[in-house]
């Protein structure tokens, strides 16, 4: 089928979550955007990252098996296209991306001070999935802004940044 044809599939899915995934630790640590980004199991919680092999952060990923998944703001769409822009492997991202690293509560990697979430996860399993690898990891510590609603978070598709979009039916 081919990579530009995957790319074509991938677009007819409506839109997806869009996150900032920190991995590593202390100065090494090294924040990265994605939009592939899922719910894997409510009870214990879980989500999973999909990373393609050739990542800054897959490397970092591998050495230590932690993550903070950070959702940002839909007004932080700058930020997060600056951590989906360059690679940490030609220095540190921090700086360019305008976001700042605090100390995590249960996990090695950072979180992020200025995103209204941060969930702090270990991986418990890795699944290989062509040009990308599922990280899974179980949610051991989380930080959520008060007031924080799922309506200011942003989602990604066709190359645009967005705000989640309006209700057309309520399930109950
Ligand atoms: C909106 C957006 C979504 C992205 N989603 C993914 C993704 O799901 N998986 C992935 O491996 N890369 C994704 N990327 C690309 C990485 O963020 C980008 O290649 C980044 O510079 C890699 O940084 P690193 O080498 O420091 O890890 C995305 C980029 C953007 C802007």
């Amino acid at each position: 089928m081919g990579e530009a044809n995957g790319r074509r599939l991938v677009r007819l899915f409506p839109t997806f979550p869009v996150a900032i995934v920190v991995v590593g630790e202390g100065d090494a640590s090294n924040p990265i955007t994605l939009a592939m980004v899922h719910v894997f199991s409510f009870e214990p919680p879980m989500v999973g990252i999909g990373i393609n092999q050739g990542r800054h952060s897959y490397d970092l990923l591998k050495e230590l098996p932690e993550f903070v998944l950070a959702l940002p703001r839909h007004t932080q769409a700058t930020e997060t296209l600056a951590a989906g822009s360059r690679s940490g492997r030609d220095g540190k991202k921090w700086p360019h991306v305008g976001l700042t690293p605090v100390p995590s509560k249960e996990v090695r990697p950072p979180s992020i001070s200025e995103c209204p979430v941060n969930l702090e996860c270990r991986v418990v399993e890795e699944i290989e999935t062509g040009d990308h690898v599922w990280f899974i990891g179980e949610i051991v510590a989380h930080t959520v802004e008060d007031g924080y609603a799922p309506d200011d978070a942003m989602t990604y598709w066709g190359g645009k940044f967005r705000k989640p979009g309006d209700v057309v039916l309520l399930r109950r």
